[in-house]
């Protein structure tokens, strides 16, 4: 007996992930077994995507999904990508700022942005490598592509980590937790409890000012509780989770409303800085920005932070044009 499909269904969504780490090789777990987009998973390393993709696809017998992965070091394999993340560059050691990556990893974004764009030069981009809003100008810049179709994840990382530790402090589900994280992802990120709720009910019902503060003091540690802990790395599992939540929205055209670092052109009151502010996603990327009304502190805060961006986006023009790179 011949079997026909009544309907060929044909979904060719390919994402590329340059970088096959700890966050890569999650992330494309994580879009494979969700069903969510064939994967090319490329790194500078020989052998590593390939493993990794091989790993990943053996476990499709058990795991019963069709999706693709493909492990490669030629970036000619990016042609056909709808969307591109950028996990490429070192994780903090123990004791490290993400700031302390800015020079190597500069160095390693530019390069990679070139030859992504060479072979996927309609893709959008979504960053991870870190410092991440400084890491995500650069690929901007030298991508030449329109600012909405440039991203960088860390928002919904940080937002993800501050809900998480809401509902541990309550007691309750995650799933009744709503609460945003704005600015840089570092120390001077802005968690907002004003816009945290337990299922539309403002933390501070739940909370002491004591607590709260507590929990935005974790938050901002998030990443460098777990690098202490770790010791050889950072985070992957939460922020392969962060990513893949941003990539779906864009393929399936699933408008989400969620922290990204965005282009800013005049929101807030800041000018030319990719910093981490709530944005609707959809499938040409950034669609909009919302312009939350923040109180003078938050504002003020969120200008700290991207004062620090700005001061290490310079930082990296000058040391990248002392050996004669340029963004
Ligand atoms: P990892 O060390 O496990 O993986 C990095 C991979 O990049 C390695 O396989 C390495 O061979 C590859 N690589 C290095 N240079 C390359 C190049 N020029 N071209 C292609 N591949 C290259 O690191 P992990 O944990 O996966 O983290 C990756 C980056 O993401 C780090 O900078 C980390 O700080 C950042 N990160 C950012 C987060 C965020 O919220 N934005 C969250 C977690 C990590
Ligand atoms: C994190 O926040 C390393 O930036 C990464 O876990």
């Amino acid at each position: 007996m011949v079997l026909r499909p009544s309907k060929i269904v044909c979904d060719t969504a390919q994402v590329a992930v340059v970088g096959a780490g700890n966050v890569g090789a999650t992330l494309a777990q994580r879009l494979a077994e969700k069903n969510i987009a064939d994967v090319v998973l490329l790194d500078v390393v020989k052998g590593r995507p390939q493993g990794v993709a091989l790993d990943l696809m053996e476990a499709r017998g058990v795991e019963r999904h069709d999706r693709i992965i493909r492990g490669t070091n030629d970036y000619a394999d990016l042609v056909g990508s709808n969307v591109v993340v950028i996990t490429a560059g070192l994780p903090r050691k123990p004791g490290m700022s993400r700031d302390d990556l800015l020079l190597t990893n500069g160095k390693i974004i530019l390069d990679v942005t070139q030859k992504v764009m060479a072979y996927a030069p309609n893709a959008i981009l979504i960053v991870v490598t870190n410092p991440l809003d400084v890491m995500t100008y650069v690929a901007w810049k030298v991508s030449g592509l329109p600012t909405y179709q440039v991203m960088g994840m860390a928002g919904v990382l940080d937002s993800a980590r501050f809900q998480t530790f809401i509902a541990m402090e309550l007691g309750v589900s995650i799933t009744d937790i709503n609460a945003t994280v704005l600015g840089s992802h570092g120390d001077l990120m802005v968690p907002l409890p004003r816009y945290s709720t337990v299922n539309g009910i403002p933390i501070d019902r739940f909370l002491s000012p004591e607590a709260i503060d507590r929990i935005v003091t974790r938050t901002r540690n998030g990443g460098a509780e777990i690098v202490e802990l770790l010791r050889t790395g950072g985070a992957y599992y939460a922020p392969a989770s962060a990513v893949c939540v941003m990539v779906e929205s864009i393929l399936y055209n699933q408008p989400r409303i969620l922290p990204i670092a965005a282009y800013l052109q005049g929101q807030y009151q800041l000018d030319d800085i990719f910093i981490g502010v709530p944005c609707r996603l959809g499938c040409k990327g950034v669609e909009s920005i919302l312009e939350l009304d923040l109180t003078e502190q938050e504002l003020a805060d969120l200008h700290t932070s991207a004062n620090s961006v700005r001061q290490n986006t310079d930082r990296l023009r000058v040391l990248l044009g002392e050996m004669g790179l340029s963004f």
